[in-house]
């Protein structure tokens, strides 16, 4: 027998019904209670609020379980390559060799981008961030592609579409960079693998073939699949947000790259080698900033610490710790800023205010130093987030789309001035 809930409000009893996901998650859905008894229910940054049903991610923050369609993250991480993830990601179920190839043939025909874009890189000023550069020329997209801004386009328009955005993305990635270094563009080279061309078209020359280096191309791979998704986090649920109002695809993922930026989310990568390069050079010990991070009249928190989800550890986080031992070592790359990490993650766990609260080093604690090894600079840190996220807020949009699911729109608790009546400027 399913199980149901009951609130008693003014006096009144209600039934609510509870809902279990496949993994004995349970919710109760409170969708029609204001209408039958006129409560909302309220939760400041849905800290206990389910947005929706998915079958994308499996998440128990509880236990650091995370899956992919039902696949272990550590599974996908060390044996498929981001394209393939991709698929599984927005399909539901991993590839044949067919189904692959045609996945692959499709988005490799589609990296380059229309060359009047070139004339907006121009207009940013040299030291725009990558991040503001790559929201806006996504959305500018949508532009070039019309067909797309008609939500009642075809099956295949659709696909086109997704297939459209995951090349067009780290083309436009790459063209960020160059333009923020001055450097005349490469375009992409459709003989390499999605990865390859990435680091071609940043690290490249218009006149030679750059030979990349498959240390660096595998931790890439392994990089953006550990970010591909992560269910309803904030750009997450900011791309299904704005896609609930019908708005196209590009416009949808240009709002979660601004909503990636933030030094809480995404942004989290840069801020962390930012902190760890200030407490190098500020010699001192560590229990200095972990003091600080404590202090709640100071501002400082230990960047890539804490998770709104895991309270136990960031399975993303275990993985990337190994990778970057292990890419250092391969690249024979020394970064004293690496040490400093795992000593302030020794002392940070050893204390009593991060055992209590279950703050544990998240993806981004070590992401970045894997990302400097690589050669990729520190604006560039939230950007090669987002071309890693990008598959997990196409599939959860295609979701969303299919799902039928209605307009985002919350309710609030209004807490301001009752009815008053206008006074006269002069009067007041
Ligand atoms: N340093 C010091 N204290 C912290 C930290 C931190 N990094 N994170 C949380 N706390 C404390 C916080 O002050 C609060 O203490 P108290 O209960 O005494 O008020 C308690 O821990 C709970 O924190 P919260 O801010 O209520 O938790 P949240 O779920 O709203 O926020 C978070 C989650 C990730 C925004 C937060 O932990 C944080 O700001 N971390 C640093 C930024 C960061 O690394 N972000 C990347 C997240 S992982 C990548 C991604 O998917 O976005």
């Amino acid at each position: 027998m399913s199980e149901i809930a009951r609130i008693i409000l003014d006096g009144k009893e209600y039934e609510l019904p509870v809902i279990v996901g496949t993994e004995n998650e349970k919710a109760i859905d409170i969708s029609k209670l204001r209408g039958a008894s006129g409560y909302i229910t309220i939760d400041p940054g849905f800290k206990n609020t389910g947005s929706c049903k998915s079958a994308i991610t499996y998440l128990d923050g509880e236990n650091g379980i995370l899956h992919y369609r039902g696949y272990p993250i550590e599974q996908l991480a060390e044996k498929a390559t981001f394209l393939e993830v991709a698929y599984l990601l927005i399909k539901g179920d991993l590839p044949n060799q067919k189904e692959l190839d045609w996945f692959v043939n499709s988005i490799t025909n589609h990296t380059l981008v229309h060359e009047d874009m070139k004339r907006f890189f121009e207009a940013f000023p040299t030291d725009a961030h990558p991040m503001g550069i790559l929201s806006s020329m996504i959305a500018s997209l949508s532009t070039f592609y019309p067909e797309s801004q008609n939500p009642n386009r075809s099956i295949e328009d659709v696909e086109l579409t997704m297939h459209r955005v995951i090349a067009k993305l780290p083309t436009l990635a790459a063209q960020a960079y160059k333009n923020n270094m001055g450097h005349p563009v490469v375009y992409p080279k459709n003989s390499l693998s999605y990865t390859e061309n990435f680091l071609h078209m940043m690290f490249g020359l218009p006149t030679d073939d750059y030979n990349v280096s498959p240390v660096v191309n595998d931790a890439l791979n392994k990089l953006l699949i550990l970010h591909a998704d992560h269910e309803q986090n904030c750009s997450a649920s900011t791309v299904r947000i704005v896609g609930s109002s019908q708005a196209n695809l590009y416009s949808a993922i240009s709002a979660g790259i601004a909503a990636l930026w933030g030094p809480l989310h995404g942004g989290a990568n840069q801020a962390v080698i930012e902190m760890l390069e200030t407490i190098k050079n500020d010699g001192g010990g560590l229990q200095k900033w972990v003091d600080k991070a404590k202090d709640k009249s100071d501002s400082f928190r230990l960047m890539g610490f804490g998770h709104r989800v895991y309270k136990n550890f960031d399975p993303r986080a275990k993985i990337i710790k190994k990778a970057a031992d292990d890419v250092l070592e391969a690249l024979g790359v020394d970064d004293p800023v690496l040490d400093i990490a795992k000593e302030l993650e020794a002392v940070a766990l050893k204390d009593q205010y991060f055992i209590d609260r279950g703050l544990y080093p998240n993806v981004d604690f070590y992401s970045g130093i894997i990302y400097r090894a690589l050669g990729i600079p520190t604006d560039m840190f939230t950007v090669m987030f987002a071309i890693g996220r990008l598959p997990g807020w196409i599939a959860q949009w295609k979701e969303m789309v299919e799902m039928g699911e209605p307009i985002g729109r919350p309710r609030q608790v209004y807490t301001g001035a009752t009815k008053r009546d206008y006074v006269d400027i002069t009067k007041r």
